[in-house]
């Protein structure tokens, strides 16, 4: 479980708007990125998050860059994939579990598909010559 208030991140801003935060979690040489959101989609927000994200990794020595979504996000999961990132692991019906944590999460997510399942991705990181 994660508290994003008070992980460490970064924000985009355009002449004092926040335009995106991204929020990562640092641990066993892998930085997980735990939250991203474009407040403005489709100008470059994620991917300056993202490469920020990974910039961090090569910084604090980590070898990887991960996250989870879950199978709706259709959106994200293209977006990272364009970026570098390669499907890790599928946890099928692993969102039920996390509803009873945290019972918002809506029983139907993008283009109207159920949210059930949670995907991991990751890219490697090269380490800082
Ligand atoms: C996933 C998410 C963070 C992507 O952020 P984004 O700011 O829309 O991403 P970008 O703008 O950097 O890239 C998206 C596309 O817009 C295009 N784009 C980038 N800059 C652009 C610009 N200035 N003008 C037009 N298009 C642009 C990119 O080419 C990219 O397309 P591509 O993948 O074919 O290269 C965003 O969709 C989001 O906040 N989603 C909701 C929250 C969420 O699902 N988070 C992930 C949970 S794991």
């Amino acid at each position: 479980m994660f508290f994003p208030a008070s992980l460490p991140g970064f924000l985009v801003e355009k002449q004092g708007h926040v335009l995106g935060l991204l929020t990562y979690a640092v641990a066993n040489h892998q930085l997980e990125i735990v939250t991203i959101d474009a407040l403005r989609r489709g100008r470059g927000v994620g991917t300056a998050l993202v490469d920020a994200a990974v910039r961090q990794a090569r910084t604090l020595g980590c070898s990887r860059v991960r996250l989870t979504t879950t199978n709706d996000n259709l959106d994200a999961l293209r977006f990272y994939q364009r970026r570098g990132f390669k499907l890790a692991a599928l946890r099928p019906d692993a969102v039920r579990e996390a509803r009873k944590l945290k019972p918002e999460i809506p029983a139907v997510g993008d283009y109207g598909i159920p949210i059930t399942d949670e995907v991991d991705l990751e890219r490697w990181v090269a380490p800082r010559q």
